[in-house]
C-alpha cells in the first residue's frame, strides 16, 4: 500500500520550473530515495510535502489525507517529520531541549494550565522526557542530553536532527543529505540508524542522498529527478543500469 501519493506536482518559483508535473508513490516500510543532479528538485519536493512551499499544481495524499491546505505544523501532526539540508538545529540549546521541539505535537496544554503548571502539564512534561531518553538511547546520546548541540562535533549534531525528527514517532521521515559532511564510518553508522527506523521502528524512510554507495546500498526503490522531471525508477539495479540515469546524473557522481 502507498503510504504517500505525489500525483502531478508543479512548483514553480517566478520563472524557474523547480518541480515539473511530478509523480510517484511511496511503499510503506521501505527506504525510497530521490536523487538526481544539483537543482533537479528533490529539496522542493520536501518544502512541497511538509508545506514549507506552496504548489502551483498537484495533490500530495498520504496515508489517505491530502495534504492540500495544511499548514507545516499539521503535516507534523499528521506523523511526517524531517531533517534538514543545511543542518537546522539550536546551537544554543542542549540535545535534549533540541530534541524536546520535536515533540510538540504531543503537547495539547491552555495557556491557563501552563500558568497554573497544573498536574495535566507535569504528566506532559514527564513523557516528553520519557520519549527524550527512549530515543536518545536508540541513536546512543543519552550521555550527551546536557551538553549544547553547538559544542558537539558535526556528525553527532546531525545525529541530534535525526534523533529530534524521531520525538513526534513519525510514519514517514524525510531526510535530506544526511551524509552530507560525515566521514566513513559516521556514514556506516548513519546506515544502521536508517535501517532502524525501517526495520525495527516500522518508519517509512524518504531519503534525498548525493552520495551513491549509501543509496544504491540501502534503497528498496529509487525515483531519479531531472530538470524537475521525474526521468527513472526502479530498484538500485535498475537505476545504475539505465542510460537516461547514467547520463544526466551517475556519470558525474562520486559512484561512477
Ligand atoms: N525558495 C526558492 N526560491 C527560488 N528558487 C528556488 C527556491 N528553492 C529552490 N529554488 C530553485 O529550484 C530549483 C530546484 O532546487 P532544489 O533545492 O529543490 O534542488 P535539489 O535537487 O534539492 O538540489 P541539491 O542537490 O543541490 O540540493 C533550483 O533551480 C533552485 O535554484
Ligand atoms: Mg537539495
Amino acid at each position: 500500500m502507498s503510504l504517500l501519493e505525489i500525483k502531478d506536482l508543479t512548483v514553480r518559483f517566478g520563472g524557474v520550473v523547480a518541480v515539473n508535473r511530478f509523480s510517484t508513490n511511496i511503499e510503506q516500510g521501505i527506504v525510497h530515495s530521490l536523487i538526481g543532479p544539483n537543482g533537479a528538485g528533490k529539496t522542493t519536493v520536501f518544502n512541497a510535502i511538509t508545506r514549507v512551499v506552496r504548489p502551483d499544481q498537484g495533490n500530495i495524499i498520504f496515508d489517505g489525507h491530502n495534504l492540500n491546505g495544511l499548514r507545516p505544523f499539521q503535516v507534523i501532526s499528521h506523523g511526517i517529520s524531517r531533517t534538514f539540508q543545511n543542518l537546522e538545529i539550536f546551537k544554543l540549546m542542549t540535545v535534549g531541549e533540541n530534541m524536546l521541539v520535536g515533540h510538540h505535537r504531543e503537547f495539547k496544554t491552555r495557556v491557563m494550565n501552563e500558568t497554573l503548571r497544573t498536574k495535566n502539564v507535569k504528566e506532559q512534561e514527564t513523557a516528553a522526557w520519557t520519549r527524550v531518553l527512549e530515543v536518545a538511547e536508540m541513536l546512543e546520546i543519552k550521555n550527551r542530553l546536557n551538553t549544547y548541540a553547538g559544542m558537539l562535533p558535526y556528525g553527532l549534531q546531525k545525529r541530534v536532527e535525526l534523533a529530534r525528527a524521531l520525538m513526534c514517532e513519525p510514519k514517514l521521515m524525510l531526510i535530506d543529505e544526511p551524509a552530507a559532511g560525515l566521514n566513513t564510518t559516521e556514514t556506516i553508522e548513519l546506515k544502521k540508524l536508517i535501517h532502524m527506523f525501517t526495520r525495527k521502528l516500522g518508519i517509512t524512510v524518504l531519503l534525498v542522498e548525493h552520495d551513491m554507495s549509501l543509496v544504491m546500498d540501502i534503497s528498496d526503490e529509487i525515483t531519479v529527478m531531472n530538470f524537475g522531471h521525474k526521468i527513472a525508477e526502479g530498484t538500485a539495479k535498475e537505476i545504475k543500469n539505465d542510460p537516461k540515469v547514467i547520463e544526466a546524473y551517475l556519470g558525474e557522481s562520486k559512484y561512477a
